[in-house]
């Protein structure tokens, strides 16, 4: 794939601006790249077909880690490498959670991580929360990453949301950072000698829209899901997020590349408001060996007048690809447009190239048209296998908006809350297909 380059643009020096141009960006001395775009005709290439809609989710046969717990966004205990760590025996894995009474709309404010542990990937021990009482960051904590590096130590990434002791729950999303040593033994897994807690990144008003822009007319902002990458190819170390294309609404227009090739914006609408969609995929470069200095760089990929959440973007590198994966929701695009709940990615053969859709599309996994919320937040392990948890199921005509309307009853019968059949994929080039399903939260 060959890398575009533009007119150089000194767009990355202006604030606000950064957004518009879309500029060839200079990073140090060495690294130039063109900010990639999901536009608006990539998004009208999206067809379900067998393969990629996943399989309909049957409730019934599944089961929670624990009884006592919803859990949702999940992630499995990394090596620096990306592959699926194992001590000693043991897998691990991290998920979002909340009690089981807590109705499903009210999780995300009062989300806890806590950890999960097998021998078999079959059997899961709740080890309880991952964090010492009260020493988290924000008034909750929302998704990340985690990585036990060559001595046992594990490197936690997480979002904190809104501030400690919070009177009314805030939305404020900042990346913290905490290590503590593993410790692996016949009683299981547990997380000793933590670290403090370190706000490591904030979202800078030049790359990343701040709280404070995003609440200029705004639909919302997003900082947040870190996750740790290395690039195998540079040796180099980097968080990927996700984040929203800065500057307010006033700043922002819908421009060419946004839309497509000339010949599809000759009949294609752009209606006005398709300017609060702004969804972007960030990425910052460790600069010290503890991981608490990160230097924010322009987003790798944006969805400017296309879709508002590409959340919790994350890389697998196959052969001489990086594949760069989604997950976004069916409210999400901007009007005029439309595509399923699910995965997405896009592929270049250089960390800071030019990205295509996978699937001329993006398109990877899309929920069944019959069961359109059964999961939500997929995320690819570098087998190709594919976790999420089930969202809601059995829906029938309703739409995840009118969920909070229904009686609680409802609403925890259809909810989840807990891991979905894994799903595996198969990456060739620009394309993938689904292979097969595997067993509820299989990791391997
Ligand atoms: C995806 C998500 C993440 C966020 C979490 C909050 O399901 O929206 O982006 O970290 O849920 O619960």
């Amino acid at each position: 794939m060959k890398k575009k380059k533009r007119s150089l643009l000194l767009a990355t020096t202006i604030i606000g601006l950064s957004a518009i141009l879309s500029p060839l960006v200079t990073v140090g001395a060495t690294n130039n790249y063109t900010v990639s775009n999901w536009t608006r005709e990539h998004v009208t290439n999206i067809e379900l077909t067998d393969r990629n809609t996943a399989p309909v989710i049957n409730m019934d046969e599944l089961e929670k880690f624990d009884e006592d717990y919803h859990t949702w966004d999940s992630w499995p205990l990394k090596n620096k490498d990306g592959s699926i760590a194992v001590v000693r025996g043991y897998q691990i894995i991290f998920a979002l959670s909340a009690p089981s009474h807590v109705l499903p709309g009210q999780v995300h404010d009062i989300a806890e991580v806590r950890y999960f542990y097998s021998k078999n990937g079959k059997d899961w021990t709740n080890g309880g929360p991952v964090f010492e009482d009260g020493d988290a960051l924000g008034s909750r904590q929302w998704a990340g990453s985690a990585m036990i590096d060559e001595d046992d130590q594990l490197h936690f990434f997480y979002t904190a949301t809104g501030r400690k002791g919070e009177e009314h729950i805030t939305y404020e999303q900042r990346f913290a950072k905490a290590s503590a040593d593993v410790v692996a033994s016949r009683a299981g897994i547990s997380f000793e000698n933590w670290s403090d807690h370190q706000i490591i990144l904030e979202a800078d008003g030049e790359y990343y829209q701040t709280q404070e822009q995003g609440s200029q007319g705004d639909i919302a902002y997003a900082f947040r899901d870190p996750e740790f990458f290395k690039d195998p190819k540079s040796g180099e170390e980097y968080i990927i997020f996700e984040g929203n294309s800065s500057g307010a609404p006033a700043d922002r227009a819908c421009l060419p590349e946004h839309i497509g090739s000339p010949e599809f914006a000759e009949n294609h609408d752009v209606p006005e408001v398709s300017v609060l969609f702004n969804g972007s995929i960030g990425i910052a470069k460790a600069t010290n060996e503890d991981y608490t200095e990160f230097e924010l760089l322009p987003p790798l990929l944006e969805a400017n007048c296309v879709n508002q959440e590409l959340e919790r973007p994350h890389i697998i590198v196959k052969g001489n690809n990086y594949y760069l994966f989604t997950d976004t929701h069916f409210d999400k695009y901007a009007p005029g447009i439309t595509g399923p709940e699910g995965l997405y990615g896009f592929v270049s053969d250089d960390l800071f190239g030019d990205y295509k859709p996978l699937n001329g599309s993006g398109l990877v996994i899309a929920n069944p048209p019959e069961n359109p919320y059964q999961a939500y937040s997929w995320l690819v392990l570098p087998n190709g296998t594919v976790i999420s948890f089930v969202h809601f199921t059995d829906l029938g005509d309703l739409t995840i908006g009118d969920i909070g309307h229904q009686s609680h009853e409802f609403q925890f019968e259809h909810f989840g809350g807990m891991q979905a059949p894994s799903l595996k994929i198969a990456l060739n080039q620009d394309r993938t297909h689904i292979v097969t399903e595997l067993k509820q939260g299989a990791i391997r």
